[in-house]
């Protein structure tokens, strides 16, 4: 079992906690095949998803989950709760604690609420992305997906390219990969790089077609249009037409190498639709995966 609390980002999980996570989900994977895949590993639990922001994946699969598992849920959005009455981060989660919640699935805009709140609360605290910082579960399903397709993690080529800078997924990503032993490069417009990329322990490109050769895997991002400020780039023609990834680009990719997005996908933007729908993407593989991760992590966290 998971010898922590909350799991709030990949940065201070080890590779052994992260092996854990994901020999468990492929446990959990199984049950998907089976006629009632249900389980009651966590009946009488409570899961609540606490969405600031909005999402599909990450709060439909924390729910679908945790009632796999057997366990009740909630959801609270901020944009029909009493958050719009001024109530603070603190106080949803310490009248969620007196709910007798056992774990908070929290999504915010600001970078460390999640470990605010876990600060606060008795509840375990999961990360399902905050701000710019990081979005754990999403990078555990990437590396399912990467370890149920390769069986290994050790010498992977991984490219991880778009959006940099505004992408929680990627640095959940980067810690990740990199302490299983893959070799991860970012690629990206230099004003869609983070300040600290050089930093990170990876390898930094801005050049996609001499990035894609030979990799295993080609990670496209969502270009966050919602967080850019003025002037990151000409146009959206001139960005699909540098750091698209299209099909003509996989084909510099190993031949057997796998197209992963987080989604929601810009269609024409960061990834053509040919390469979505191609042969070699994975995306809606990670998506199923998602709720295996999410099992594991749910059941890994409350009953350790
Ligand atoms: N990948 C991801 O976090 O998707 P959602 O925003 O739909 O949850």
């Amino acid at each position: 079992m998971l010898k922590r609390k909350d799991l709030l980002g990949l940065m201070d999980v080890s590779a052994e906690e992260i092996m854990e996570i994901l020999d468990r989900a492929r446990e959990m994977k199984k049950l998907f095949s089976q006629e009632v895949k249900k389980t009651n590993s966590l009946s009488g639990k409570t899961v609540c998803t606490l969405f600031y922001e909005n999402s599909t994946r990450t709060k439909t699969s924390f729910d679908t989950a945790a009632k796999l598992l057997g366990a009740s849920t909630s959801a609270i959005s901020a944009s029909t709760s009493s958050i719009q009455k001024g109530e603070t981060l603190i106080d949803t989660g310490k009248t969620l604690d007196a709910l007798m919640t056992d774990a908070i699935v929290i999504r915010h805009s600001a970078a460390g609420s999640p470990h605010l709140l876990a600060k606060n609360v008795k509840a375990h605290v999961i990360n399902g992305g905050d701000g710019l910082h990081e979005h754990p579960t999403q990078a555990l399903l990437d590396m399912l997906t990467i370890y149920n397709r390769f069986g290994s993690f050790k010498g992977l080529k991984v490219v991880i390219a778009g959006d940099i800078k505004h992408s929680r997924v990627a640095r959940s990503n980067v810690w990740g990969l990199s302490k299983m032993g893959a070799e991860v490069t970012l690629v990206g417009p230099a004003t869609l790089m983070p300040f600290d990329a050089d930093r990170m322990g990876c390898k930094i490109s801005y050049d996609l077609d001499e990035a894609v050769e030979g990799a295993n895997i080609v990670m496209g991002l969502r270009l966050q249009l919602e967080r850019q400020q003025a002037g990151l780039f000409p146009s959206t023609a001139e960005y699909h037409k540098y750091y698209g990834i299209t099909e003509k680009r996989l084909a510099k990719a190993e031949s057997d190498a796998i197209l992963l997005h987080p989604g929601p996908i810009n269609r024409g933007l960061e990834l053509s639709s040919g390469a979505a729908d191609g042969e070699s993407s994975f995306i809606l593989e990670q998506v199923n995966n998602g709720v295996a991760v999410r099992m594991a992590v749910l059941e890994l966290l409350i009953k350790g």
